[in-house]
């Protein structure tokens, strides 16, 4: 029997859940996985050797339950709206169970006062996991991830674009990191807590990238030709009411439309290149069209050049232009989204710039605008 402590990880079968789930088994650590529901995902961490728990996060009971026996935790709080609900709800039960050190993804962007409800709930929430007296926390404050941009890799395999709406093609914005290396420093966190207690880290990828040398990197990657286009919000909207992405509610639509302008700002370039996935994740960042590479060898028959597939992307492309964007003012409303009187993004919030910007703030802002 394993006399490491047994770890809890929440968010067991999403994208940073599970990397962390099998690192920690490769370092021989006992992990409870925390999954909403059995299926293959379920089947693959049980079979990798973690203990398996099924439950719902939004309950205190489940989660109270999840933690009987734990020692540490890796809070990887689904992006939700009631994501501060989820917190909340991780961090009382922590607290209950006298965790000694929890690990909890947050976000780069994360500030007092900004537009997205999100983030603002993020922010809150790094806060609030603090408090409990003799427990330690490490806060991964993570920024715009590789998964992201490769939501894109159909239409680039089968009409050549990689389109978002990320600002002008040419500036470098963003070195964004791939799951497993996020997982890697929350893992490094999660088994050294003396050493990381207290910490924050922003894991990175190697490289600030444009987003024309990310197109040029999912080119090479696919073997062919492949070109950024800069789209106006409205088309991303459209793009996401024709074909919604199983993960992506309305409100979280409202959400990412705040993070895409904070990218066009240049919030993600800020410190955009830190060495914390080699000092405390112990391995070297992956570079994006590595990525890209792992990501089409995970199911490469749907991107495979061929008549079929190439009529189905523009048909997609003629379903997104004819459908009516939605009104995005009106989901606000609707779904009765706490809004600021004077929201600010990261770079007009002084707290933010003087807790986040690297030596130059000028010289990034002059570089990204
Ligand atoms: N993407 C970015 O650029 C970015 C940037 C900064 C921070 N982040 C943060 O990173 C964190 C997570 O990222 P991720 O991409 O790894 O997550 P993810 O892949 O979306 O995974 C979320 C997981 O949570 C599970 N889940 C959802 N609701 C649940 C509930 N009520 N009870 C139990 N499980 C539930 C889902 O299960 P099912 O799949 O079974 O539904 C899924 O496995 C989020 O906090 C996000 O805000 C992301």
């Amino acid at each position: 029997m394993s006399t490491k402590p047994r770890i809890l990880v929440t968010s067991a079968t999403g994208r940073t859940g599970t990397p962390t789930v099998l690192q920690l088994l490769e370092k021989g650590f006992p992990v409870r996985a925390f999954v909403r529901k059995l299926d293959h995902r379920s089947d693959a961490l049980g079979n990798a050797g973690a203990e398996i728990f099924c439950g719902n996060q939004y309950s205190i009971t489940d989660m109270r339950a999840a933690m009987v026996g734990v020692k540490r935790a890796f809070q990887c709080a689904p992006a939700a709206p009631n994501l501060l609900l989820f917190n909340v709800t991780f961090t009382v039960a922590a607290y209950e169970a006298e965790l000694e050190h929890v690990v909890s993804i947050g976000q780069w962007l994360a500030s007092a006062d900004h537009p997205s409800v999100g983030t603002r709930a993020v922010y809150l929430s790094d806060i609030l996991i603090q408090i409990p007296s003799g427990m330690t926390s490490t806060n991964i404050n993570v920024g715009w991830f590789a998964d992201n941009y490769l939501r894109a890799l159909d239409s680039a395999a089968h009409l050549g674009v990689f389109s978002m709406p990320l600002g002008d093609g040419n500036v470098k914005k963003n070195a964004a990191p791939s799951n497993e290396d996020i997982a890697s420093v929350a893992v490094g966190a999660l088994i050294d807590p003396i050493t990381h207690a207290g910490k924050t880290y922003r894991p990175s990828g190697p490289e600030l990238l444009s987003p024309n040398e990310i197109a040029a990197a999912m080119g090479r990657a696919l073997g062919r030709n492949v070109k950024y286009r800069d789209i106006p919000e409205k088309m991303m909207f459209k793009a996401v009411k024709a074909a919604p992405p199983p993960d992506f509610s309305e409100t979280a639509l409202t959400q990412v439309k705040q993070y895409a302008a904070e990218y066009r700002h240049g919030a993600f370039a800020v410190n955009g290149l830190t060495r914390d996935v080699e000092i405390v994740g112990g391995r070297t960042p992956e570079d994006f069209e590595s990525i890209a590479r792992r990501y089409i060898a995970k199911r490469p028959d749907d991107f495979k050049p061929s008549f079929v597939a190439k009529m189905k992307a523009i048909a997609g492309v003629v379903k997104i232009l004819t459908t009516r964007a939605p009104d995005m003012s009106l989901i606000e409303k609707q779904k009765d989204l706490a809004k600021l009187n004077s929201p600010t993004y990261c770079l007009d919030n002084t707290e933010w710039c003087d807790t986040h910007e690297p030596k130059d703030l000028k010289l990034v802002k002059g570089q990204v605008a």
